[in-house]
């Protein structure tokens, strides 16, 4: 129902048009498929129907309540232009807009989506004042902090390229993206047709008494407040402003510059000016250290234009971007929209996401809208970052793509970047080779990585599975191997002067004990010793990613080397570590369950310390764990990260005492409330039972935390959604999971009846389920026309097509994925360590 809402009458009739053809694509591309005898017999399905309009069932405002972050504003796949009303919500405002009910503060141009913490970019924001009192521009409200104004209840709309907002003020906002470059369609509205917002006779009174002239301004501090220093020019005659600033990165360090480029249409200048704080000159140019902050506390600064009234009551603002200079800002606009034309780079953005989404097909019986919309705009999310900057890099000269906004790879190598390597392999291989660009200019592959800034490392090395999880998925194009292998070896060998921004720390404590001692002081680099447990597991497996790397190179030794690491995750499991948890009185801590054996943090002696297993874990003290955390555990609890060694899940399932503890373990994990789903290292979980032989297990919590934690609400998701969320929903509502840096992904029941994935052969990898339709037990398989018994397939049937049936039943299956040799592979270490 939601989703009527989201959709204009306007927006029908454009869809109407785009069914109709795509209609006439799809005939063409129908007959350009090689003959499938399966499809030949007309049993399936989608080929026999016009493809469904996928945007309609995207809504890009899940997930902006709630610690959602989630970018909803019009943009492009991976795109740097990136505009949104910003909203006046502390704390959630890291993307911009909160579907809340505060405040907006202003139009701005670049943004980051899903992150957690501070407001990330945030800059060159837009105000539109309907008018000034007394048609006099000294009066009108310039800074942010003055500025602010209510919106209408219920007026956002928004949709793939598109969102529009109307104020309070009789201002209504409209805004659409090419890649570097905005235009907005402001509208001054002489009556509301909506009813019963408090003061409308008055803002309406208001903007008569002002003769619509308008004041639009362009504010050059950012979100977060992080101006340093700007500077603006404004051309009298046209209107034009141009400006920079220079400002600090979300969640790393140093700076960054960036560069704008503002044109008007549609009304004549009356005058132009620029500002600082409230006050408001005719002076053209600016140039300021902002920082006089006695004088000007919220550092707003930037230029202005006033204009008589247009003769529609709209205006037309186009903005450029670019982190290089504002030439290319003006040029960035000038080239994308020569022609200031709305509705034309909005029916572009349209068609581009069309074809982003298109290259997945779901049939679609039996599924609500919201089941459709909690699927399509996961999928969509996933395309919203990493940001392509190619060409907007002035950090070196290089002839590589380069990508920013990896926020945070430790995040993003889980779910989001397998997803993109078989949905958007393309997009993968220039992202791998930006990673290994950023390595060859910067020493380090990033773990996070924002606004040409280095971010914060969090676990482990990740960017390490994300380039082998290329290198074993056929992701090869033009990615140069050995610097790769000279990347991820500096992970493992180089150490960093400061590990929380680059690289690995601990590298002595590691080779000289096998595992992060808590009480190690590392001689060779910078960086607490915090978080001792989750670092060795994250290194022991980014290991084993680097060994997979060195075998696939002809490096047989380092080879062994680094599998032999890779076993390292057992040196901090505590065999006699207890299940405690905090006693009601707070006095100290109790038994919980009988289960034993965690990981736990170990000093140089070999001593285990103790951390209690729940600490970090929605039921106990769930943020202590996080940046600044002194724990040996990072963002999850000791229960978490006991399920972490996917290089080895059978040796796992030993330590554990069997597989049937294992299960019992893992179930009590999801059961208890220790899970939290809002953070990306409990994804694999979900899908652990596949090791213990109980595939059916895994299936069950799919479809219990889809669509509970994961539906189609404006707060549809549990956490910050770092643009993994949705590729965790997107790909288990598809049926399967990536055990990511390996050729495994995981079978579960998927929700559709079929899904059709593009191949890069050609042949669609087409997966159907038979069988009880509302089962969600896989009974038995059939990959390809033959009984199919593993609970998982590799990437050979994305990268080729092929048909996978699964058999559905209503209760777990004695036989399917049961067997010792239908398991998921292990890697242990040979010889045992
Ligand atoms: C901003 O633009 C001005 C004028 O073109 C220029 O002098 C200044 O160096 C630029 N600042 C930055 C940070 O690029
Ligand atoms: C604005 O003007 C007033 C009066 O001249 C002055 O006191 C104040 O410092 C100015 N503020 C800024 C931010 O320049
Ligand atoms: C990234 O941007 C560059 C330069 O505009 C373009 O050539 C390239 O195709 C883009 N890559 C993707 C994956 O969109
Ligand atoms: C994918 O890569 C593997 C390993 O490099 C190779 O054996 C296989 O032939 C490749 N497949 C295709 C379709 O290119
Ligand atoms: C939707 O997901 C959110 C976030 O996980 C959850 O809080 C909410 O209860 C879910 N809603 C429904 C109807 O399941």
């Amino acid at each position: 129902m939601a989703l009527f809402r989201m959709i204009s009458v306007r927006r029908s009739a454009r869809i109407i048009l785009l069914v109709g053809f795509l209609l006439v694509l799809y005939a063409i591309a129908a007959r350009s498929i090689s003959p499938d005898p399966y499809f030949e017999r007309g049993g399936l399905g989608l080929f026999a129907h016009p493809r469904p309009d996928i945007l309609k069932y995207v809504n890009p405002l899940i997930g902006t309540v709630n610690g959602g972050h989630v970018f909803p504003g019009a943009t492009l796949p991976y795109g740097m232009a990136k505009a949104v009303a910003d909203t006046q919500s502390p704390a959630e405002n890291a993307a911009g807009y909160v579907s809340d009910d505060n405040a907006v503060l202003g139009f701005s141009n670049l943004h980051d989506s899903g992150t957690g913490g501070a407001a990330s970019l945030g800059n060159f924001a837009l105000f539109a004042h309907p008018g000034c009192p007394d048609n006099d521009y000294s009066q009108c409200k310039y800074r942010v902090s003055s500025r602010p104004v209510s919106r209408v209840v219920d007026s956002v709309v928004a949709h793939p390229g598109y969102f529009s907002i109307e104020l309070e003020n009789n201002v209504r906002a409209e805004m659409t993206a090419a890649m570097h470059s905005t235009i907005y369609r402001f509208s001054f509205l002489t009556e509301r047709n909506q009813g019963g917002a408090a003061g409308q006779g008055e803002a309406s009174a208001s903007t008569q008494q002002n003769g619509h002239m308008p004041l639009i301004l362009l504010d050059l501090q950012d979100l977060a407040g992080s101006l340093s220093k700007g500077s603006v020019q404004v051309f009298p005659e046209t209107g034009r402003i141009i400006g920079n600033g220079t400002y600090m990165p979300s969640f790393g360090q140093g700076n960054y510059d960036a560069h704008v480029c503002v044109d008007f249409q549609g009304a004549t200048i009356a005058n132009s000016g620029t500002f600082l704080g409230n006050n408001a000159s005719s002076v053209v140019t600016f140039a300021d250290d902002i920082p006089q902050r006695a004088k000007n506390p919220s550092g707003s600064a930037g230029g202005w234009v006033h204009l008589e009234r247009p003769v529609n009551d709209q205006v037309l603002v186009r903005v450029g971007l670019s982190f290089i200079s504002t030439e290319r800002a003006c040029h960035n606009a000038e080239h994308e929209i020569p022609d200031f034309a709305f509705e034309r780079v909005l029916a572009d953005a349209e068609r581009i996401w069309t074809e982003k989404l298109s290259v997945i097909e779901v049939e679609t019986a039996g599924l609500s809208d919201d089941m459709l919309t909690t699927f399509w705009s996961g999928l969509y999310r996933s395309f919203i970052s990493p940001q392509n900057y190619t060409g907007e890099n002035p950090l070196w000269q290089s002839s590589e793509p380069y990508f920013d906004s990896f926020y945070c790879i430790w995040d993003s190598f889980r779910a989001q970047h397998p997803l993109l390597t078989i949905i958007d392999p393309h997009a993968q291989a220039e992202m791998v080779r930006s990673l290994i660009d950023i390595y060859r200019h910067t020493g380090f592959l990033p773990d996070c990585r924002m606004s040409f800034s280095k971010g914060f490392t969090q676990g482990g090395s990740n960017a390490d599975v994300v380039v082998v999880d290329a290198w074993i998925k056929n992701i090869t194009e033009g990615i140069d191997w050995d610097t790769a292998y000279a990347a991820v070896l500096a992970d493992a060998e180089k150490p960093p002067h400061v590990w929380t921004l680059e690289g690995r720390g601990s590298h002595e404590s590691w080779e000289k004990y096998h595992y992060v001692a808590y009480d190690h002081i590392d001689h060779h680099g910078g960086g607490s010793s915090a978080r001792s447990v989750s670092r060795t597991l994250e290194y022991a497996y980014d290991d084993y990613c680097i060994a997979v790397l060195a075998e696939g190179l002809g490096f047989h030794e380092d080879a062994e080397e680094f599998l032999s690491r890779s076993g390292y995750w057992r040196n901090v499991w505590n065999p006699e570590q207890e299940d405690v948890k905090e006693s009601a009185d707070g006095s100290g801590v109790e038994p919980a369950t009988d289960f034993v054996g965690f990981p736990q943090p170990r000093s140089t002696d070999g001593k285990f310390m103790f951390q209690p297993p729940r600490t970090c874990s929605p039921t106990e003290e769930m943020h202590r764990c996080y940046f600044d955390t002194t724990l040996a555990t990072y963002e999850g609890s000791p229960w978490l990260y006991s399920f972490y060694a996917p290089q080895d899940m059978a040796g796992l399932i030993d330590v554990f005492g069997g597989a049937d503890v294992f299960t019992q373990r893992l179930d009590y994990f999801h059961s208890s409330g220790i899970a939290y789903m809002g953070n990306e290292p409990t994804y694999l979980t979900v899908f652990q039972f596949h090791y213990a032989g109980r595939p059916g297990k895994s299936s069950e919590w799919v479809h219990n935390y889809i669509p509970s934690q994961f539906n189609a609400s404006i707060n549809g998701i549990p956490g910050n959604d770092d643009c993994a969320m949705g590729a965790f929903s997107s790909m288990a509502m598809m049926g399967f999971f990536p055990v990511a840096g390996q050729d495994v992904y995981l079978l579960t029941a998927p929700f559709f009846p079929e899904v059709r994935l593009q191949s890069r052969s050609g042949v669609p990898a087409v997966i159907r389920k038979t069988g009880d339709a509302d089962g969600i037990y896989i009974q038995g398989a059939r990959l390809n026309g033959k009984a199919y018994s593993k609970s998982w397939i590799g990437h050979d049937f994305f990268l080729r097509g092929g048909r996978l049936e699964l058999v559905m039943g209503t209760e777990e299956s004695d036989t399917w994925g049961r067997r010792d040799e239908d398991l998921p592979p292990s890697h242990p270490p040979e010889p045992s360590m």
